[in-house]
């Protein structure tokens, strides 16, 4: 009896002493493990009679239950102390400014990405996609661009060979324009459809304003009145927003695309210098994107009623765009992944594009 009443007061001592989680271990494996000393004295229960056997093995459950809650509220008590140790080691001052040398730069393409989805978002268009490699259905046929279409010599196509036909018309491409995306779209979607697709399109070509890859911005509205008036003024409010000036002036030449008739392409004014090119009112003018009214084939080969339905499309390069919205001279520097470049044209992480805070944030240009 003794024996046990010292073997607790010796354990409550050594839990109440002990500094860290890994001794309060120690100390229950010591008393409670396999070979642990109160174990032992269960243990040793079977030897007793009845009488002494409830007696003593009454008085062991209780030490036994009053070195586990010692045990336990020393644990809390550490744990708490351990906590507050490494909190108070390991402070952060939220408030102190970023360390910008070591967080990297945005790209001015995804920076123009953003711009072009947040205002084309605001409008309620909805991003759509499709695969960077086509079939040619989807790239050319379906956008009245048969085999042999006069067209198809505008863009250098990138042909890759169907390893499951020698029939040049079953080879694949990497898509030549996002305008593969619409017909991607109207056939899985009924009108009313408003949708941009940004993405990657592929060209053989190159030089300061041409790269075998670069990115486009499709856009498309489909609806039972969208007329020509709707485009203008879409197409308006874009450039207007994007550019960021007061008064831009714009016009509309005649153009020609298979997909759109009648076609257009956009004007915006300018100003051109030998060192300067300035966006807004001027004498010059800036070809800044090419669109059009669906043409009815278009609509017809993705099962829908031309009489029924009409609307536009545009597409635009958004390399270009970066090009003139920020002055950047040779497009073949965007894609050398030189990390000066990036410092010198990229932007801040944390300035994102939105309608309400700000598009460029051209306070986060970094120069
Ligand atoms: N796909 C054309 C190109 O790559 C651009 C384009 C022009 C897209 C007119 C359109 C459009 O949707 O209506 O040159």
């Amino acid at each position: 009896m003794e024996n046990i009443e010292q073997l607790k007061q010796t354990t409550l001592k050594q839990i109440d002493e002990a500094s860290d989680v890994k001794s309060l271990e120690d100390i229950k494996v010591s008393v409670m493990g396999k070979k642990g000393a109160l174990t032992e004295e269960m243990k040793k229960l079977a030897l007793l009679s009845v009488e002494e056997k409830k007696q003593m093995g009454q008085m062991l459950n209780v030490i036994k239950s009053e070195i586990e809650k010692a045990l336990e509220t020393k644990k809390q008590e550490l744990f708490a102390k351990e906590l507050n140790e490494k909190l108070a080691k390991e402070t952060i001052d939220v408030t102190l400014p970023i360390r910008e040398e070591n967080i990297g730069r945005i790209h001015p393409v995804s920076k123009i990405y953003e711009e072009v989805v947040a205002i084309f978002g605001e409008m309620g268009f909805e991003v759509a996609d499709g695969p960077d490699i086509e079939d040619q259905f989807h790239n050319f046929n379906a956008l009245n661009t048969p085999a042999n279409h006069p067209a198809r010599q505008m863009q250098d196509t990138f042909y890759i060979t169907n390893p499951e036909s020698d029939n040049f018309d079953d080879s694949y491409v990497v898509r030549t324009q996002t305008s593969a995306v619409q017909i991607r779209t109207m056939e899985k979607k009924q009108p009313p459809i408003r949708i941009i697709a940004p993405g990657r399109t592929y060209r053989s070509d190159y030089d300061a304003t041409h790269t075998p890859m670069f990115h486009q911005v499709e856009g498309l509205v489909i609806d039972k009145k969208t007329s020509f008036a709707n485009l203008k003024g879409c197409l308006y409010d874009f450039v207007k927003t994007f550019f960021e000036v007061d008064e831009l002036p714009v016009r509309y030449r005649p153009s020609y695309f298979p997909f759109t008739e009648p076609s257009a392409e956009m004007d915006i004014g300018c100003k051109k210098s030998k060192t300067e090119l300035k966006i807004g009112a001027g004498d010059d003018w800036l070809e800044i994107l090419g669109c059009g009214m669906v043409h009815p084939n278009v609509l017809k080969a993705c099962g829908i009623d031309p009489e029924e339905y009409q609307g536009f499309a545009f597409g635009l390069g958004l390399d270009r765009l970066a090009m003139l919205k920020y002055g950047i001279p040779d497009l073949r520097t965007f894609f050398e992944s030189d990390v000066r470049w990036l410092k010198h044209y990229g932007f801040m992480p944390l300035d994102e594009s939105s309608m309400t805070g700000g598009l460029s944030n051209n306070g986060g240009l970094v120069r």
